[in-house]
């Protein structure tokens, strides 16, 4: 899909059709042309309704506000209406009178979103009409800024959601497509087709070296061998150290500890955190931010065999932590043990992980939401606020001394599962932090995306099955850190 931003007046942009946003229900506005046929669809113009009038070549959508989560909705839903149309050029106004990055990039976000289809395993797949989005920038007053910053942000915007799609396409992709290896080769073909990225790929033998038995184990049972990934974005100068790490299960049967049969249909998304790591490092590369970053993933499957690991076995880490396995299937943080080790190793700024993790966080904030822990509340903070403006859901859950204790264990250093079924993604949050190196665990983050990086049924602008959870906000976070700094280099400039 093709976008451009033009400085025409909408009336004056030759179209198919045209996307027209009713705001609070208020039809007076001089776009909104057709209010007889409106009202004889009953129209009101709340959020989430939508009429398509095919004589008019016109499309019009409800939002209560110009709030850009509302925008990125009526898009999806507008594209949606048009789907199976041959509309080749669609056109769009501008409603606002300032801030044209914000808007133009809830749009495109928007648009690119909601019009996401994964035919993969469809063996007649409907043509894919190309299409061209046109936004005008007519209600703007800077006549000389606008064009050129909502270009700038619909170039952002693009980025930001391709890696979002990008993300979806792994994890929808089955157990026996997407193999820890094929993961591997996504990986290396992402650091080949990007300046600046370098991939580092290990396999068995460099678990053994490394001294990951946690990973190890929980790999063995599998035909799929395990990998380890690793790659790197390096720009000039780098201002900081990022550093993503992503649970890469590319399947979860629970192990030993077996999941029942209706819990194990949709595991394939256990290797969601490392789509979302893999997809921040490139769009993090294609946005250029100026940081290092990081991506970190431990690919590999949780079988069952003759070889498995069990329930009762003592695994050693990375950094000689101790771990009893009392349940195969809580092995997302096993694999996250060693990964974490090895990130810390790196000396991080930030270190960021992103996993299906619990069932419990799912549980505890709903299915459209990521769980956000860490010591650091101001950290947290930054990513829930990021996480909103970027339209994800989050939420803080907080740490205690008290469930801190439930992971003990009488045999070795820790527990892989808590004593008590509550709180459960806080525990599994608090095993975590058994790996992330004293330095750095004030610049941690742990996202348990159990919930949203998988959805059976659609809602909002995201389709059912894989969401790309993770994505948007990281990359928005990383794109308020560098604001940050200019800011903070404009006003040295000034002094
Ligand atoms: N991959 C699952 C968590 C999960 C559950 C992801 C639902 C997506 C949707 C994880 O490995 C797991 O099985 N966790 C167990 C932990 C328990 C044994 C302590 C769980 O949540 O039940
Ligand atoms: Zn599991
Ligand atoms: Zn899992």
């Amino acid at each position: 899909m093709k976008i451009t931003v033009s400085t025409e007046k909408l009336e004056n942009i030759q179209a198919d059709c045209e996307f027209v946003l009713v705001v609070g229900k208020q039809k007076e506005h001089k776009w909104v042309q057709d209010k007889e046929d409106l009202e004889t669809l009953n129209f009101i113009g709340e959020l989430e309704e939508s009429a398509f009038l095919p004589h008019q070549h016109r499309v019009y959508v409800g939002v209560d506000s110009l709030d850009r989560d509302e925008v990125r909705l009526a898009l999806s839903y507008a594209m949606k209406a048009i789907a199976k149309t041959n509309y080749k050029s669609i056109k769009i106004g501008s409603y606002v009178k300032t801030c044209p990055a914000i808007y133009t990039k809830a749009i495109v976000e928007g648009t690119l979103l909601g019009s996401y289809v994964f035919d993969k395993y469809k063996s007649k797949k409907e043509e894919k009409v190309q299409r061209e989005l046109i936004i005008s920038l007519e209600e703007y007053h800077d006549k000389e800024l606008k064009i050129e910053s909502a270009q700038k942000a619909v170039g952002e915007a693009v980025i930001i959601a391709d890696a979002t799609n990008f993300a979806k396409d792994i994890v929808n992709s089955v157990p026996d497509d997407m193999t820890p290896e094929q993961l591997a080769d996504e990986a290396q073909k992402v650091a080949n087709s990007l300046e600046n990225v370098e991939c580092f790929i290990g396999d068995e033998t460099f678990l053994e070296e490394q001294k990951m038995g946690a990973f190890a184990a929980v790999a063995r049972a599998s035909v799929h061998k395990p990998r380890f990934i690793h790659l790197t974005y390096k720009p000039q100068n780098p201002q900081a150290k990022f550093v993503f790490v992503g649970k890469g299960l590319t399947y979860d049967s629970g192990g030993l500890s077996l999941k029942p049969s209706e819990h194990m249909v949709s595991m394939k998304s256990d290797k969601s955190g490392a789509a979302a790591a893999l997809a921040i490092l490139k769009g993090s590369a294609q946005l250029e931010v100026p940081f290092e970053v990081h991506t970190i993933i431990g690919a590999c499957e949780n079988m069952i065999g003759g070889n498995a690991f069990k329930p009762d076995d003592v695994l050693v880490a990375k950094n000689g932590v101790t771990i009893e396995v009392r349940n195969t299937d809580a092995e997302g943080r096993l694999v996250l043990a060693d990964c974490l080790c090895y990130a810390s190793d790196l000396k991080p700024d930030y270190l960021v992980d992103m996993a299906t993790l619990t069932g419990a966080c799912v549980v505890a904030v709903g299915e459209y939401t990521t769980g956000i822990m860490g010591h650091n509340s101001t950290l947290k903070h930054s990513m829930l606020s990021a996480a909103s403006k970027s339209g994800e859901l989050s939420s803080t859950l907080q740490f205690n001394r008290y469930l801190k204790k439930l992971i003990k264990s009488d045999i070795a250093d820790i527990s892989n599962i808590a004593s008590s079924r509550y709180g459960g993604a806080i525990t599994a949050g608090l095993f975590l932090d058994n790996f992330v190196h004293e330095d750095v665990k004030e610049n941690w983050l742990h996202l348990d995306i159990a919930g949203p990086a998988y959805l059976e049924k659609d809602w909002g602008y995201n389709q059912s099955g894989a969401s790309g959870a993770g994505v948007r906000m990281s990359l928005y976070w990383l794109k308020e850190h560098e604001y940050k700094i200019a800011n903070y280099h404009d006003k040295d400039e000034e002094k």
